[in-house]
């Protein structure tokens, strides 16, 4: 028998597997619910976009061919969506993809990879896999940005500084001015991975805005997913928008067809679904408004947020988890904050539940 162990990469041994939220199908099981309130992965609570649907059924007839593996119709679409050239776009199977795809083609064993803390997992998994080493710049207390210590943690060896806005998991923003103040003391040749997940969601003046100027920043890489405005998730779809340049070397370790055929046509369908967007962004506001006011009612205290889901502090997180799993609702903990849980944001009837729960387990009602 092979020593398995003794032939894995250095460094293989210490990665964690992601660990994603509880499937419903689990908890269901679990505790032998019939319904659960699923609020744990940051979803969109409407569903997918209904043209994305109708794309779907439509494709599902072609299955037995490759998918294009450029992505040439999706790209472009994109490509017209943000007003860029085409050959600044690429896909990906899910931001996640792009996120470990960036890793393999810049990082080298010894390499340093800032990242905020708290924030996105897969940020330390992209380093992790490339023996890079991850140097946390910590948000100020309240949650929100500290540039000066993200700034202050880049030295010599930094080729990656990742931002998150709004972050995961505190629903915070960087402002397009802390990004512009970075962004003139950052050296040239470090990259910065600009993570937008949730800034479709934020209506906030200060938000980042990808505008000319900051695309030609050959410095940004600025991720988005069809995962979260969208309601994509399933299908794992996302993109990047960086000079061509940085595509032309990350497509070298791209898989060729990374992104399915399903997935390609769905996401040039959900773009141009103006109204499923519209609905989707105006269900967050709503969303925020209701928990911002339930939470404090309840003496609980919350980070501003500007995404689909906010990060309440009950003072206890694994105990919320079991107590709120137990009536089937899921929520998530961990990101190292042990009094914190995050809540994605559900349908009004799910968020009230929510909020019922919360009371229940803080004895509040
Ligand atoms: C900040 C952030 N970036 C990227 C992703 C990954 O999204 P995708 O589904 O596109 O891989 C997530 C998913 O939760 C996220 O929270």
């Amino acid at each position: 028998m092979v020593n398995v162990a003794s032939r894995v990469r250095p460094g293989i041994d210490r990665i964690d597997p992601y660990q994603p939220g509880l499937t419903d199908d689990e908890l269901k099981h679990r505790f032998g619910l019939t319904r659960v309130i699923k609020l744990n992965a940051n979803e969109n609570a409407l569903g997918p976009s209904p043209l994305a649907l109708e794309a779907i059924r439509r494709e599902l007839e072609t299955l037995h061919h490759y998918p294009d593996g450029s992505s040439e119709l999706l790209r472009e679409a994109i490509a017209a969506f943000h007003g860029v050239s085409k050959d600044m776009v690429l896909v990906g199977n899910g931001s996640d993809d792009l996120i470990k795809l960036v890793s393999e083609t810049f990082l080298d064993p010894g390499d340093e990879v800032v990242v905020p803390k708290p924030s996105f997992s897969q940020y330390g998994f992209g380093a992790a896999i490339m023996r890079a080493t991850v140097v946390p710049a910590p948000l100020r207390p309240d949650f929100s940005y500290d540039v000066e210590a993200v700034l202050e943690r880049v030295g010599p060896r930094t080729k990656l500084v990742y931002l998150c806005t709004p972050n995961n998991p505190t629903g915070t923003i960087l402002t397009r001015r802390e990004l512009d103040w970075l962004l003139e003391r950052l050296p040239q040749d470090v990259l910065v991975v600009l993570d937008l997940a949730y800034n479709d969601y934020s209506e906030h003046p200060e938000r980042v805005v990808e505008d000319e100027r900051l695309l030609a920043d050959g410095r940004i890489i600025a991720l988005h997913t069809f995962s979260k405005l969208y309601g994509l998730a399933g299908l794992r779809v996302g993109y990047g928008l960086a000079h061509s340049d940085v595509w032309s070397f990350v497509n070298r370790v791209r898989e060729p067809f990374n992104v399915n055929r399903v997935a390609q046509r769905a996401a040039v369908a959900a773009l141009a679904d103006e109204e499923h967007r519209r609905r989707s962004r105006a269900h967050a506001a709503a969303s925020r408004a209701f928990y911002a006011r339930a939470l404090a009612d309840l003496g609980v205290s919350a980070p501003p947020t500007e995404a689909n889901f906010v990060l309440a502090k009950t003072g206890d997180a694994k105990g919320t988890v079991a107590a709120l799993m137990a009536r089937g609702v899921m929520v998530r903990a961990g990101f190292g904050l042990p009094e914190h849980v995050r809540i994605t944001f559900g349908t009004e009837e799910e968020n009230a539940a929510c909020i019922e729960a919360i009371a229940a387990f803080l004895g509040r009602r």
